[in-house]
């Protein structure tokens, strides 16, 4: 059976993607094979796109770190022909053949049921991102930090990440201040529920001093490097910061001393390797009480020809929500 899959193929001339088809025998091993409908653009999916070997080193490559579809055959009594699935990280769309394709074939661990409540195109307005935003909450939640101890910041506030970090946050009941680099973008964050807007050059540049007035209770930090490393000087006591991201680059300038004088948690988010059931908890939460009204409103829905110009606007920093492929 012959498929349509966005492919990106190492040429002479560098990194070069096409939708092309593909047939069933050019997809990997694996316990079930799943009929994608929808899937969804992720920061990484572009620098997969783009030949980034720290993301997957083998071309031509399926790019989709996520996919939500129907099973179509099965090698593993936990799933059925026809079960609903959602499948988001481990290698997909690295080095396995990832969900910007309409079939995928995939180890069994890495699947989880729908929940009820939930439907596979809802399930892919949140994908990788929003079940990272929602990886930083829990662990923030679970270091304690609670809405009366403060504001707390999101960076790269429009993107996928931080967008789904501002609405979860705020329907929780935080104050949420949210850093970004589109001004324009104000009254947008507003009805999403931060109830202040800061544009992140206020927080660009070296670290005056190690410790700073206090602000912030905790955060969900996206971009990393220097915003990252200004944020962390100005935290109150036994505050939580959890760090997914590296669009503003790689490295962080902090001292020893927020962590032993104000009791700092900085908490690492890994979704892609995340456990099977600590991700079946984060779906079943956005399913139920994380559920938010206002997701569908920052989706933008594209085939996959539509990809293209959608990755080189996630590449330039430029993309507002999120981006759901559907087959
Ligand atoms: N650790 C994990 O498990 C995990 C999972 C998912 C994503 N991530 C990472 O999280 C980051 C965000 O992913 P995403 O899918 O949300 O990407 P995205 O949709 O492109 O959002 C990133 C946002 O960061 C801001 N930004 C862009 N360039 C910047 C720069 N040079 N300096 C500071 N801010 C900048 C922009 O928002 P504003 O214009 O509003 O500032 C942009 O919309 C990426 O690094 C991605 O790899 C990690």
């Amino acid at each position: 059976m012959n498929f349509k899959a966005f492919v990106t193929e190492e040429t002479e001339n560098g990194f070069v993607s096409n939708v092309i088809e593909r047939t069933l025998d050019d997809l990997p091993e694996g316990d079930v094979l799943i009929k994608v409908l929808f899937s969804s653009l992720n920061y990484k999916d572009a620098l997969s796109a783009s030949g980034n070997k720290g993301v997957s080193r083998n071309y031509p490559h399926s790019p989709g770190i996520d996919a939500a579809g129907i099973v179509e055959e099965s090698n593993s009594d936990e799933f059925s022909v026809g079960d609903e699935v959602i499948v988001t990280g481990y290698d997909l769309g690295m080095n396995t053949s990832g969900g910007f394709s309409e079939y995928i074939r995939v180890p069994k661990e890495w699947i989880i049921k729908k929940p009820d409540n939930f439907d596979l195109e809802e399930s892919m307005a949140y994908g990788t991102a929003g079940l990272t935003a929602g990886l930083c909450v829990r662990k923030i939640l679970l270091s304690g930090v609670k809405p009366v101890d403060g504001e707390v910041f999101v960076t790269g506030a429009t993107g996928g990440v931080g967008i789904i970090a501002v609405m979860l946050l705020a329907k929780l009941g935080f104050e949420v201040v949210a850093i970004t680099g589109k001004d324009t973008e104000t009254d947008l964050l507003l009805s999403l529920g931060a109830k202040e807007v800061i544009n992140r050059s206020e927080f660009e540049g070296d670290i005056k001093s190690p410790l700073a007035k206090p602000r912030w209770a905790g955060g969900v930090d996206a971009v990393g490097s220097d915003i990252l490393s200004n944020l962390i000087t100005a935290t109150h006591q036994r505050a939580a910061i959890a760090c997914c991201g590296m669009v503003g680059g790689v490295n962080l300038n902090t001292s020893i001393f927020p962590f032993i004088l104000r009791g700092l948690s900085l908490l690492g988010i890994d979704s892609a390797e995340t456990l099977i059931d600590v991700k079946k908890e984060i779906w079943n939460n956005f399913a139920s009480d994380w559920k938010l009204e206002k997701i569908n409103d920052q989706i933008k829905d594209v085939g996959l020809e539509e990809l293209f110009s959608e990755i080189d606007k996630i590449l330039k920093g430029q993309q507002i929500g999120r981006v759901r492929l559907k087959n």
